[in-house]
């Protein structure tokens, strides 16, 4: 395997190159403009001489011709916007030009990957390689199975992980939000649900999830780095595809507002231009069993159905969201009688059915 194209080269694209390229592969880059693309080229210049892997960057090479890119290509990642038609069109694309046995992989964070797959002729080599933000430095990688995707297939994508310097966690079904956006998720809904309900502010929520979950960043925090119009997209794409969650209308306030975090000045928090951590003074603390209840019983549910196994959704909180606790030791640490409680009180205030104790949690726990 020799050439790696890289299909659009923002945030996650140029990292994700830069990680391939360190990895001894012949690398492309494409993306809509040469402004972007040089924007690309001088983060991953910077980033290689931080790591002393300058001359990684001679096998780099960076075009707009897309055709190029793609021609004879052994592997592909594909980091463009979080829009299935975009998407499409690159894999169509891709799917006339790469060679015989190539590999095609999305980075997308939530839309499933058999959707994607529908655009080329052999869906058995499409997949999911999830990479997290900032990919050089962030360890994980989630591998997503869709409906069609080939056990070949899954194997290499985790050998080019591996070979980029990364773990990886599978996931076996091709379901909305994988496992750790999924996960995610069930931590903002609680967190949303107890400031809609006036039971904490967000700075209450934020404190608790920092000093005593000891997250490296709180709930609302960390929607305003990942971009809230990122954050209530994904929440959309979500809910249009089945998942069930309590709605976070905070986000979409925000992304009617612009409000978008860091990047636009404002979110939950404001910020001066710098990334700043916010001030906690005078937070109060919330239930962190209850903060953390619907992630634990989503975790449990999805090990009971095979999805993910309990070793990679332990790897995932881990490596993904750098918690430094697994949902099962939260589960050990708040003991099994609180969190079932706060999950009766969830389900019995919003009648989510998704808040339903699952039936793994009394079994597995001893
Ligand atoms: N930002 C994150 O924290 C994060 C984390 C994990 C996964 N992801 C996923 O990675 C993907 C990319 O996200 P991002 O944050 O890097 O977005 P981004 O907006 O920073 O970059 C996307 C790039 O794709 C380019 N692009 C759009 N259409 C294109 C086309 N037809 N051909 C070539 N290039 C095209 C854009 O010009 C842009 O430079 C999304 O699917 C997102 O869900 C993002």
């Amino acid at each position: 395997m020799k050439k790696f194209s890289v299909v659009g080269a923002g945030t996650m694209g140029h990292g994700i190159a830069e990680l391939a390229a360190i990895a001894g592969y012949d690398v492309w880059v494409n993306d809509v403009n040469d402004d972007i693309l040089l924007n690309a080229r001088n983060k991953i210049a910077w980033s290689l001489s931080k790591l002393r892997k300058e001359e990684a960057l001679e096998r780099i090479h960076f075009t707009t011709n897309q055709e190029e890119a793609l021609k004879d290509a052994d592997f592909m990642v594909e980091a463009v916007v979080e829009d299935l038609k975009v998407k499409s069109q690159v894999f169509s694309k891709a799917s006339k030009l790469v060679s015989e046995n190539a590999v095609l992989a999305s980075n997308t964070s939530s839309i499933p990957i058999s959707e994607i797959a529908k655009a080329v002729d052999k869906q058995e080599r499409v997949v999911g390689m999830h990479f997290f933000n900032p990919p050089p430095l962030m360890p994980l990688v989630e591998i997503v199975k869709g409906e069609k995707t080939s056990e070949e297939t899954v194997k290499v994508v985790g050998e080019v992980a591996r070979k980029m310097g990364k773990e990886t966690i599978l996931v076996n079904k091709d379901i909305p939000g994988f496992l750790v956006t999924r996960i995610m998720f069930r931590i903002n809904e609680v967190g949303c649900w107890l400031v809609d309900n006036k039971v904490a502010d967000v700075k209450d929520v934020d404190y608790t999830a920092i000093q005593v979950l000891q997250f490296p960043m709180g709930v609302f925090l960390l929607q305003d780095y990942v971009g809230l119009d990122v954050s209530y997209l994904i929440q959309k794409a979500l809910i249009e595809r089945g998942f069930e969650l309590y709605y976070c209308r905070a986000f979409e306030e925000k992304y009617n507002s612009k409000e978008f975090g860091m990047k636009s000045g404002k979110g939950f928090y404001t910020y001066d231009g710098k990334i700043i951590r916010p001030t906690l003074e005078n937070a109060r603390m919330v239930d962190p069993s209850l903060l953390v209840s619907s992630a634990i019983n989503e975790s449990y549910k999805l090990i009971r159905l095979g999805i993910v196994s309990r070793e990679d959704v332990n790897k995932g909180c881990k490596l993904g969201l750098s918690w430094p606790k697994s949902p099962e030791d939260y589960l050990k640490e708040f003991g099994l009688s609180p969190v079932i409680r706060d999950l009766k009180m969830l389900y019995e205030n919003t009648g989510l059915p998704h808040f339903i104790p699952d039936e793994s949690l009394t079994r597995s726990y001893s």
